[in-house]
């Protein structure tokens, strides 16, 4: 395995080529780039989007992007959904699943995806699709990419390895990656079996979240993610191009490999970033902050501080709080909740939620620490205590999240959920 270098920071200017020479100075669309070049812009937003927003990239390939046949739609991936959502009744339950099993066939990334819930629709782009996955192959002669959304993965088990167009990206458990909407890559298994979670956002891309009173550091550090160095296949061998396209899925045949990307600018790119690299900011006087403190990346909609998508984790931490309640507390939320699990144990919940399952809690649905955690919670001694071995997550989203057909008839959907919120003593009044 080589080991493959990446640049630091969060939409920096980056500028990077695998052959010397390759990326023109000066210009980015020179009459005749080097070596025989194509140049070529990916645009991450409309032009005129003001320039702190404007995200865009050059790429210098082998062939232009444009050299490809129709394409066909393609007979695959039969569990993947796109919001709008239909076929469901739209229920307001509190929903729990299961984890996804390996599966038995052998099923790559693409394949493996199973679309659990979305809101929205993709293609107002507006709103999120949430996928989980699990697959045992890699991606041998295929390539994907997603013209609905760009795509957030969160690995739960298994390391993958990212071939971009714009270079690879390594990414184990408890790391995420986020891959530009239209972006082609692969993705390769290194351990044998692979599963995870996937935000497939058709909003506004990613971003750090402001700081706001915390000041000019803390939670995600821009430093911390990482994009990857230029680096190319130059192969003549036959790929099968998969797109994602308004919902539907299409394919074509290349007749070369489409990472022949030997130089690119810009600041639209592939980005990985290590959560244990989280700056974790909490209380050192007394309640819980609301969790919008451990927002690691938002998608804001067009109403200011409403995201349409928040990523939010549960990491380890401190918690010292005195006279408080410490877990996240009883909530009713007008923002709609679904949340995954990396490792360990989600410390609102003593049990019911494992590592690669997941929970739904929509617009208004009450929910909290389940009735063991609340009692212990209620009890302890407030003595310094670490939470380790833990990483939980959640997309958050301002509409509310219709889950699929498939995630509402698989026997992963947990019956009796409700009960971890039995049986409560009423408060005794004087
Ligand atoms: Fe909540």
């Amino acid at each position: 395995m080589t080991d493959f270098k990446y640049q630091s920071g969060f939409g920096n200017e980056f500028a990077t080529e695998a052959v010397a020479g390759a990326l023109p100075e000066g210009r980015n669309s020179p009459q005749r780039p080097a070596f025989g070049l194509y140049a070529e812009q990916l645009s991450g937003t409309a032009f005129t989007v003001p320039r702190d927003r404007n995200l865009r990239s050059w790429l210098y390939r082998m062939r232009p992007s444009a050299m490809h046949d129709r394409f066909e739609p393609y007979r695959g991936g039969e569990r993947i959904e796109t919001a709008p959502i239909s076929g469901v009744t739209f229920e307001p339950n509190r929903l729990r699943w299961d984890p996804l099993p390996t599966p038995e066939a052998e099923l790559d990334w693409v394949d493996g995806l199973v679309t659990w819930a979305g809101n929205g629709a993709a293609d107002s782009q507006a709103g999120i699709g949430i996928h989980l996955y699990a697959a045992n192959r890699s991606m041998e002669g295929r390539a994907f990419f997603n013209a609905d959304g760009e795509m957030l993965i969160v690995p739960q088990m298994g390391a993958l390895r990212i071939v971009t167009e714009m270079g690879v990206l390594d990414v184990a458990p408890n790391e995420i990656a986020v891959i530009p909407r239209g972006l082609k890559f692969r993705v390769d298994l290194t351990d044998r079996e692979a599963r995870g979670y996937v935000c497939e956002n058709y909003g506004a891309p990613f971003r750090l979240p402001d700081l706001g009173p915390i000041g000019s550091n803390g939670l995600a550090n821009p430093r911390d993610f990482l994009s990857p160095v230029a680096a190319f296949e130059d192969s003549d061998e036959p790929v099968e191009l998969i797109q994602k396209f308004s919902g539907g899925l299409w394919v074509t045949t290349l007749d070369h490999s489409p990472f022949d990307v030997v130089a690119w600018h810009g600041n639209l790119a592939p980005v990985k970033y290590d959560l244990a690299n989280f700056n974790t900011i909490g209380s050192i006087s007394f309640d819980h902050p609301d969790p919008s403190i451990f927002t690691v990346l938002t998608s804001p909609s067009a109403s200011p501080g409403t995201a349409n998508c928040d990523f939010v984790i549960f990491p380890p931490r401190w918690l010292v709080g005195e006279d408080t309640f410490r877990p996240p507390w009883f909530h009713r939320n007008i923002m709609s909740e679904f949340m995954g699990l990396v490792h360990g144990e989600y410390d609102a919940k003593a049990g019911g939620f494992a590592p690669g399952g997941a929970s739904l809690h929509n617009c208004m649905s009450a929910h909290g620490p389940d009735k063991t955690s609340t009692e212990n919670a209620m009890v302890t001694d407030l003595k310094p205590q670490k939470v380790d071995d833990t990483m939980a997550f959640m997309f958050e989203s301002c509409l509310p999240i219709r889950p699929t057909r498939f995630a509402m008839d698989t026997s992963l959907l947990q019956t009796g959920y409700d009960e971890c919120w039995a049986g409560f003593d009423k408060a005794k009044l004087p």
